[in-house]
């Protein structure tokens, strides 16, 4: 197998991304993470382009280990020297220098002579070369310069001492077949082709920066430039989930691999996303919420018969959160059953009919049917409180200004209790979750909220999903609801009932009333 290195810019071309911007703090914890995820390269900034971007690339340089440091700079003294100054610290480094190649850009943007650019070159490469030996070089705007000028470009930074030509898709305009051969016209034909290493850069204008990644790979390249969840600018970069997984599912035919460790992927995205503000679209490959989940029937009856029927990867090697099934009203009785189970429900075959023929007129109604629905329904075909916990009502005083005020009752299932809580915050869900927490007898953390709005107009219905953590392990759960305060009051609720469930709570040992409420001691 040839390996293949990940060069991550998402700290540097991805923050460019509109609203993307890091700070120095995030910078530094997304680069731990990397570094973790198993990249060979971070570029962690532009350190000319503000203090607070240098101090990060400062930083980074000399924290993380292991890990090579990319400085990056125009073809410009002041940036090469900021660049370099930045990375001084770094167990690795190398300067990463841009200048454009194409017409479009010389004639409208540089405003200068062909034998302009490439002097400009030259004198640049080989002053950053007096302090660095890695020096990549990039001809921007790549892909529509035409051969000659790209050959005379290259050939003339190789003779002052580029050691890696990173050949950039600028504005994602190329196509597969096109990138690769490129890459091969420039290894065939430029002089000096064979002592750098070749590295391909992506934007995904067209959809096509993984493609055109693969396709440079075949043609040989040995460095790939990639950000998390392909953020980047305008429609992103080559996604590094994306590109290192069809390596990893397809390595027997393409015969390359890389150094990305698969079960810190999605956590890395999650954070990245975080930290961003940038929402990952459902359906997006690998670390999408969709992207493991299937609510037809048939494809549901298939993955419970054998999981490889309808998936190609394992989500749990990519540290994905198993939810493989989706309740719809596509689902088929052998999924509802499926689930029902997991909860320790047997049912029998008349409890199962008025279960699915109850399952399939709420399926109808609404997208999804949540655990916390589909156990209510079970509730009622066998005459059982299936939740740990119910959330029976809420109440909530909100404003303009000072705190919010909220009240909730919640029942106790397994004893009967029930009480009023009330809460504050600064936040109407806020109020509502320090009520919640009261009844529960294990401590919550609110880890995350998503909100959704499910449909257009005043009268939209919203989807909250709120994760929690309680000793250490993280629990989901999601609500629908017209309001959606009380859409994430009863996701939170949801996810505590799992967490409930999970960890056996209910079958506490000891049990007490004081204030008012149930307190209980956990085994
Ligand atoms: O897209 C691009 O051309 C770049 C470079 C400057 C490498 O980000
Ligand atoms: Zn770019």
């Amino acid at each position: 197998m040839r390996r293949v290195y990940i060069f991550d810019t998402t700290l540097r071309d991805g923050e460019q991304a509109p609203g993307a911007s890091l700070t120095p703090e995030q910078k530094i914890v997304i680069a731990r993470r990397l570094a973790n995820l198993g990249v060979d390269t971070i570029e962690p900034g532009f350190p000319i382009s503000s203090p607070g971007d240098f101090a990060a690339v400062q930083q980074i340089s000399r924290e993380i280990r292991n890990v090579e440091i990319c400085g990056f700079a125009r073809a410009v003294k002041a940036d090469i020297d900021a660049a370099v100054r930045a990375t001084e610290d770094a167990e690795r480094r190398r300067i990463h220098m841009f200048l454009s190649s194409s017409s479009i850009h010389i004639d409208f943007q540089l405003r200068k002579s062909r034998e302009q650019v490439i002097a400009i070159a030259r004198e640049m490469v080989a002053y950053a070369k007096q302090f660095v030996d890695r020096i990549e070089f990039s001809p921007m705007d790549a892909t529509r310069t035409g051969d000659e000028f790209l050959y005379e470009m290259i050939e003339a930074v190789i003779q002052e001492g580029a050691t890696i030509i990173n050949i950039p898709d600028t504005v994602g305009y190329a196509l597969p077949d096109e990138y690769g051969a490129m890459f091969s016209r420039v290894m065939q034909n430029v002089r000096g082709s064979d002592k750098v290493e070749f590295s391909a850069h992506c934007h995904n204008d067209l959809g096509m920066a993984v493609a055109n990644s693969l396709a440079a790979i075949r043609a040989g390249v040995t460095h790939v430039e990639v950000t998390v969840n392909g953020v980047g600018e305008r429609a992103g970069n080559c996604s590094l989930e994306e590109l290192a997984m069809a390596i990893e599912t397809r390595k027997e035919t393409l015969g390359v691999e890389t150094g990305i460790r698969p079960e810190h992927i999605y956590k890395t995205s999650q954070a990245v996303s975080r930290a961003m503000s940038f929402p990952i679209a459902f359906n997006k490959p690998i670390v999408g919420r969709n992207a493991f989940q299937h609510e037809a029937g048939i494809h549901q009856d298939g993955l419970l018969k054998n999981r490889s029927t309808y998936e190609i990867m394992d989500p749990e090697k990519l540290g994905i959160p198993r939810s493989m099934i989706i309740l719809g009203k596509h689902s088929g009785r052998h999924a509802i059953k499926h689930r029902v189970g997991q909860f320790g429900v047997q049912l029998n075959e008349a409890q199962l009919e008025q279960l699915y023929t109850s399952f399939k007129e709420l399926a109808d109604r609404q997208k999804v049917v949540y655990d916390q629905q589909l156990l209510e329904l079970v509730g009622q075909a066998t005459e059982r409180v299936m939740e740990p916990y119910t959330l029976v009502s809420t109440q909530l005083v909100t404003g303009t200004a000072g705190h919010r005020m909220a009240s909730c009752t919640v029942r106790d299932n397994a004893s009967g209790h029930e009480a009023v809580y009330t809460g504050t915050g600064e936040g109407p869900i806020e109020a509502l979750v320090a009520g919640i927490k009261q009844a529960l007898p294990f401590e919550a953390e609110f880890a995350d909220l998503e909100l959704y709005s499910l449909s257009g107009g005043e009268q939209a219905n919203g989807e909250a999903t709120v994760t929690i953590r309680v000793q250490g392990a993280s629990f989901r759960g999601s609500a629908v609801h017209r309001d959606i305060v009380v859409a994430a009051a009863q996701a939170f609720m949801a996810a505590c009932n799992e967490a409930a469930r999970a960890k056996g709570y209910q079958e506490r040992t000891e049990q007490s009333i004081r204030d008012g409420a149930v307190e209980i001691t956990i085994p």
